[in-house]
């Protein structure tokens, strides 16, 4: 197993572009399924969790052919065997997004329940109770869900709670679907609103993706399209809190700033200065950091997969902070790992009490899920001496060559393959 090494205390300055959106293209690779021809993404991020996508359509009948300009070809899936299996959606949850294409534009889907994961118990009972609205037969045995229905039909349905696959499975489910179909209490994640307009692209009529009410009106069939991922939010906010406690200065060209709001407002609480220039987000670390109180909600609220970052950034600042996660139930697994390395932070329930400016020392470290991994990281650019970041794919996941992209805005950071655990 790889590991990553870094010796801290270099500030970051430069330039980079912030790559495409893992969490957009996931969902607009099973959204490929639904059309009648090849569809073609570009500025797709290099990715494990991409490449596990990839290998769970070509299983289906796609034909799956480029990388950074990926071609998918549904082609072949009506021969094929119509399921995401456990191997596929034990390594990656997002597997199950296939589910809604699979079942509106073939009229079966098999799926392997994906179980607990390191964050939390993630049940998917909102993306069944959301299917059997639209009239699929739902049923559950040998650890593997099978969904059934020779055309779904439209109908009203109310999740229960924001979830964003949820969302994204019932939405592409309703696409085909006979009549119209309305969505409330949806999610309105960025991701969201892109996946309704590559569907919209490919000629499906979804109206107020972005607001809490989601109608779809049925259409008969969808053409393949040629779509561009949009950036991602949070490889730009990981690399925003990389320059501010590094004291930093670095622009991110291409950063989705409209999707950054809460991450920005909270980091500018804490001093650090942005500005929208012609170039990119200019991000510059003060001289002192602010202690910030932050608590995780569904979009536009401050986003879960920046919580761990941020508790880094809040480490770094004087005085007393906190961190409320109310997304997942178990996001704080950094904390043993970042209190290793000098931090001082109590966790109660689902609020992590931060005391800083913590003088961080370097330290071998466990990576535990991908954004934990990137915390480590960040903690290892402003800790004194060489940190060791472990189990790094699970970096790999969501970071294409963090250790490349930040050794060129000045990071002192090394990958080494092959070591052990
Ligand atoms: C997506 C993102 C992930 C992000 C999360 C929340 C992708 C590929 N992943 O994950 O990076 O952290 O949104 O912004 O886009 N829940 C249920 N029942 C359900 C579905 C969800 O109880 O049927 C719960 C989950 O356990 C969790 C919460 O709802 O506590 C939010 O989950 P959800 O929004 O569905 O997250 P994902 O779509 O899995």
């Amino acid at each position: 197993m790889d590991k990553i090494v870094i010796e801290g205390g270099q500030p970051l300055r430069g330039e980079m572009r912030v790559l495409g959106a893992k969490n957009a293209a996931l969902p607009i690779q099973c959204a490929a399924l639904l059309a009648d021809g090849p569809t073609t993404l570009r500025h797709v991020p290099q990715l494990s969790d991409v490449r596990t996508m990839n290998a769970l359509l070509a299983g289906l009948g796609c034909e799956v052919t480029g990388e950074r300009t990926l071609t998918i070809h549904p082609g072949g899936v009506s021969d094929g065997p119509l399921e995401a299996p456990y191997d596929l959606v034990k390594t990656m949850r997002a597997s199950v997004t296939v589910m809604g294409p699979l079942l509106a534009r073939y009229g079966r889907a098999r799926v392997s329940l994906p179980g607990g994961c390191a964050i939390g118990a993630r049940p998917i009972d909102q993306h069944l109770r959301g299917l059997e609205a639209l009239g699929a037969t739902v049923t559950l045995s040998h650890g593997y869900v099978d969904l059934a229905a020779k055309r779904l039909t439209g109908a009203a349905f109310v999740f229960d709670l924001v979830t964003v696959g949820g969302t994204q499975n019932v939405m592409m489910a309703a696409t085909l679907a006979r009549g119209t179909t309305v969505l409330e209490n949806v999610a309105r994640e960025p991701e969201v609103v892109e996946l309704a307009l590559v569907l919209n692209k490919m000629g499906a009529k979804i109206r107020g993706a972005g607001t809490p009410v989601i109608e779809i009106e049925g259409v008969d069939r969808l053409s393949g399209i040629d779509h561009a991922i949009l950036p991602d939010r949070i490889e730009a906010g990981t690399f925003m809190v990389g320059a501010a406690i590094t004291g930093g200065d670095v622009t991110l060209r291409h950063a989705p700033v409209d999707d950054l709001h809460a991450v920005i407002a909270k980091m500018e609480e804490a001093g650090v200065l942005f500005d929208v220039t012609p170039e990119g987000l200019r991000v510059r670390g003060p001289d002192e950091l602010r202690p910030i109180d932050v608590t995780t909600r569904p979009h536009p609220g401050f986003p879960t997969d920046m919580q761990a970052q941020i508790m880094v950034l809040a480490t770094a600042a004087r005085g007393q902070s906190l961190v409320t996660e109310t997304i997942f139930e178990n996001r704080f697994m950094h904390v043993p790992e970042l209190c290793r390395m000098g931090a001082d932070i109590v966790v109660h329930g689902n609020s992590a009490a931060i005391r800083g400016p913590t003088r961080y020392s370097g330290a071998e470290v466990m990576a535990t899920d991908l954004r934990a991994s990137a915390s480590l990281i960040l903690a290892g650019l402003i800790a004194k001496g060489r940190t060791e970041v472990r189990r790094v794919y699970h970096l790999d996941r969501g970071y294409e060559t963090i250790e490349t992209r930040l050794r060129s805005i000045g990071a002192s950071i090394e990958r080494y393959h092959g070591a052990r655990g």
